[in-house]
């Protein structure tokens, strides 16, 4: 088994001060062969739980499977290629699924916010736990809506790789392994953060 304490920093650059759970999280593609418990699971999915959410309507749903698993198999089949190539590393798999509906049949414009929401609070969780959390976009989304049996007014937004840190590098393919390595970046607080007025960056690059 390998340690679930090897390469879990990454270099993050901060230029303020901020937690230690945000600033060490960061998305790997190797994970740990140290098994994810029912009881570690339970406290991540109840991070998420408590997640705020528009009029309180937390329109999530979460599916999991862990590795040597039915459901694990039928996550991993409606990964795309790439995602596929690597996320065979993680010992749980996940999908992030929202209602596009209200109850009341109206259009709920924030569900994709606060579903955003409860993968936070998840990861934070983890991080807390020393389990990381590799989110995904590359989902066939309406292959796994139809594998799962969602309702067409659901859309699978994301799938979530989750095991502890560590992993050897040779888990992952080969043109996988620098990124690994690399330093993390961010765009400058100035590019998106505005106490006023929206500018553009280049304004911001001429002041
Ligand atoms: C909604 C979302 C979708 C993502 N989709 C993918 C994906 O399909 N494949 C992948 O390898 N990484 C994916 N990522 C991971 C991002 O590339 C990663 O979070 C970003 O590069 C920042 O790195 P960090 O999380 O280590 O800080 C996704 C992340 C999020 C939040």
């Amino acid at each position: 088994m390998s340690s679930p304490k090897t390469d879990v920093f990454k270099n993050t650059p901060t230029d303020h001060k901020i937690h230690d759970l945000i600033k060490n999280r960061w998305s790997p593609r190797k994970f740990a062969d140290t098994p994810v418990s029912d009881t570690d699971l339970q406290s991540l999915f109840e991070a998420g739980r408590w997640a705020a959410s528009s009029s309180n309507l937390q329109p999530w749903n979460i599916v999991w499977g862990k590795k040597g698993s039915t459901a694990y198999d039928r996550i991993m089949k409606v990964l795309v290629e790439f995602n596929q190539g690597w996320a065979k590393n993680a010992p749980v798999l996940m999908l992030g699924v929202f209602d596009k509906k209200t109850p009341d049949g109206k259009d709920n414009f924030h569900a994709l916010h606060d579903l955003g929401q409860f993968a936070a609070n998840m990861s934070i969780q983890a991080q807390s736990m020393g389990i990381a959390l590799h989110q995904m976009a590359g989902v066939k989304h309406e292959e796994a809506l139809k594998e799962f049996k969602f309702p067409d007014t659901y859309h699978v937004a994301t799938a979530i790789a989750a095991g502890y840190y560590g992993g050897e590098m040779s888990d992952l393919p080969e043109d996988l392994k620098g990124e690994e390595k690399k330093e993390r970046q961010r765009k400058k607080q100035d590019e998106f953060i505005f106490n006023g007025d929206y500018v553009e960056r280049a304004e911001v690059d001429q002041s």
